[in-house]
């Protein structure tokens, strides 16, 4: 495969915007940005065309596609067919390729979305995170390097540090679910159940692909900041919910509390704003304050991490659960600006208008990571 990389370059190459658009005025710059290409709407597919932004200016994501690097993985995948990468693939390079700004169908992509993924056929309202989720996973699937035969049976990790446990929890994942997805988007979760009797601590290690935030019940603005404290509270498992102390053999109460023990490349976070069982009209309008540059997650990190997000996509759900309309925003990876993308339309925007009460899934990127 590598025989083949160059070619691959080579004809990315062209679609690199020259480093001379970066220094226009902000009007001539869209007119030469690329990647400023709506998504016609066939029919109640703003979600989808939501996330198709947001993934679209994920920057590695879309040089993974532009450079045809996808076919390697298909090529050396003889699990499942390849349609929904391909659609994928062809969507991201036509995004990021054509020449004018006219916006582009998906209808080829949703064709496949479909056959993967049936709920999501007709043209009903479809809730963006959900479908996220789907996306991904069958994105992954298609270009999964990892071996359908690693089962390796079930070790005992238990007698390892907990750093090392991880790693080797980490490990095994990657044996059976390795892709360029699982590089970007998939972190690890650190959930220490400790026994309030005898205080012996269990650690679990497992992988996530977004983290889903509770909003901190406020009547004003809350923080980003308060969500994440909201979702790596410590919680007292008690009654019913009493887990097994391994040290006790015996039901306690115990005391369960998250961490993460390692930060993906770009962090997904979805702010919880409809209710769990997705009743009619419950959606929580609360302003979350979040930042756009330099989110530093080091105090929700299992050991001393030092870890700084970038803003880089937003995607908008203006409406309640019956009926509303997703937008994206997102911060082009060459330009730097921020455009809303509101199915066919592109505009640009400014970055202090990102924050709103209808910011729904939040999509950082790694800037820095490091042990202290
Ligand atoms: C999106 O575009 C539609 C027209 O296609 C317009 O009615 C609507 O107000 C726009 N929404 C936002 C949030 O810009
Ligand atoms: C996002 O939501 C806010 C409401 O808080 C709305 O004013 C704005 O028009 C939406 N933006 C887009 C681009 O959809
Ligand atoms: C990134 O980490 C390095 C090394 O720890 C540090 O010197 C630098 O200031 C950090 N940058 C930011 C933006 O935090």
């Amino acid at each position: 495969p590598s025989s083949v990389m160059p070619i691959h370059r080579l004809v990315f190459i062209s679609f690199l915007p020259t480093k001379h658009s970066l220094s226009l005025s902000p009007s001539q710059n869209s007119k030469n940005t690329q990647g400023l290409v709506g998504l016609r709407n066939l029919g109640n597919t703003c979600f989808m065309n939501s996330i198709l932004q947001c993934l679209s200016n994920t920057h590695d994501l879309r040089d993974y596609c532009l450079r045809n690097t996808h076919r390697i993985d298909l090529n050396n995948n003889c699990r499942a067919k390849a349609a929904l990468m391909e659609e994928f693939a062809k969507l991201t390079q036509t995004l990021w390729t054509t020449a004018s700004n006219e916006a582009v169908s998906p209808s080829d992509f949703k064709t496949q979305v479909q056959k993967y993924a049936p709920r999501f056929m007709g043209y009903n309202q479809q809730d963006a995170q959900e479908f996220l989720r789907f996306l991904l996973d069958g994105l992954h699937n298609e270009v999964n390097r990892g071996s359908l035969r690693a089962r390796t049976p079930v070790e005992d990790f238990d007698h390892l540090s907990d750093d090392e446990k991880a790693k080797r929890m980490w490990n095994k994942y990657l044996e059976r679910e390795d892709s360029k997805v699982v590089d970007l988007f998939v972190g690890q979760l650190k959930s220490s159940l400790t026994c309030s009797e005898c205080g012996f601590c269990s650690t679990v290690f497992d992988p996530f692909w977004d983290l889903s935030l509770p909003i901190a019940k406020s009547s004003g603005e809350v923080t980003l900041n308060d969500c994440l404290r909201l979702f790596t509270k410590e919680d007292v498992l008690d009654g019913n919910e009493k887990p097994t102390c391994q040290r006790c053999k015996a039901k306690r109460k115990c005391t369960k509390k998250f961490t993460i023990q390692k930060f993906p490349k770009v962090l997904v976070l979805h702010l919880k704003r409809f209710s769990e069982a997705r009743v009619k009209t419950a959606k929580l309008s609360t302003f979350v304050n979040f930042p756009i540059k330099e989110l530093d997650l080091r105090q929700f990190a299992s050991d001393n991490m030092n870890a700084i997000y970038n803003l880089y996509a937003v995607s908008n759900h203006t409406g309640t659960t019956l009926g509303g309309h997703y937008t994206a925003y997102c911060r082009n990876p060459s330009s730097g600006e921020w455009y809303t993308y509101n199915d066919s339309r592109v505009s640009p925007m400014s970055s202090s208008q990102v924050r709103s009460s209808d910011a729904y899934v939040l999509f950082y990127e790694l800037t820095n990571c490091s042990r202290m």
